[in-house]
């Protein structure tokens, strides 16, 4: 009896920190994106820590009823680390309505363009650049123009798994699915896939 009790108060006290996280994290968020001159949308919200870093502005476009979880009480997959979205020089990151991701990291110098729907899991990182040039020579000198980067574009209604490490050029088609800790590389992955491992492969299809 004294352990239901308790439990209840728990839950009491875990939904009231997950609602004051939720205003909180929400506001410093909004604050950041539109202080950077960037367009958030309505019903927006954000837990934990969010860092943004728009190069220009409006470089980072995000939907209407968008949801950015870092928060432990809010998501508890296991998050490592904060929801980073950042773009760099001609950069672009749109995150489409109703979509949402948990530490998830974006980085972009060219365009990562999010669907509408998408579920992006724990810990997914995004990244349409390599970060340093991959000549070794170009590497020492480390020169943003000498940097590969190409498109990524996620489709609607997108699912993807924890861990997953999205890299430069890749599409991913409507409805498909990327598999937990899947390391894609692979190009054009046509709508309704079901997409696992390292380097990424397709296993199926979501019309079986
Ligand atoms: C990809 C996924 C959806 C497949 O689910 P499923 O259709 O039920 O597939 P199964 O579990 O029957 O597995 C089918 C095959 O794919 C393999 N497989 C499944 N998921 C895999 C993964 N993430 N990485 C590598 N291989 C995987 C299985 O080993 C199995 O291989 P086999 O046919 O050689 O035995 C699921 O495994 C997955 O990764 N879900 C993501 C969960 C998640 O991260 N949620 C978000 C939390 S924030």
């Amino acid at each position: 009896m004294k352990r239901k009790i308790n439990n209840k108060l728990f839950s009491i006290w875990n939904m009231i920190c997950i609602n004051l996280n939720f205003k909180i994290s929400t506001f410093k968020s909004k604050f950041s994106l539109r202080f950077q001159g960037c367009k958030v949308g309505n019903y927006f919200k954000s837990n934990g820590k969010c860092y943004f870093k728009a190069y220009k502005s409006n470089s980072i476009k995000i939907g209407n009823n968008v949801s950015l979880i870092a928060g432990h009480r809010a998501n508890r997959v296991g998050l490592r680390n904060p929801v980073l979205l950042e773009t760099l020089d001609d950069g672009i990151i749109k995150i489409g309505n109703h979509s949402g991701g948990s530490a998830v990291v974006i980085s972009s110098r060219s365009n990562v363009s999010i669907g509408e729907h998408v579920n992006i899991g724990g810990n997914v990182q995004i990244f349409d650049h390599d970060f340093h040039p991959l000549n070794a020579s170009l590497r020492r000198k480390n020169k943003p123009e000498d940097i590969t980067s190409k498109p990524v574009v996620i489709e609607d209604d997108v699912f993807i798994g924890t861990n997953a490490i999205i890299l430069k050029g890749v599409h991913i088609g409507a409805r498909s699915i990327i598999g937990a800790g899947a390391v894609v590389s692979l190009k054009n992955i046509p709508p309704d896939s079901i997409v696992v491992g390292n380097p990424a492969k397709m296993i199926g299809s979501t019309n079986k």
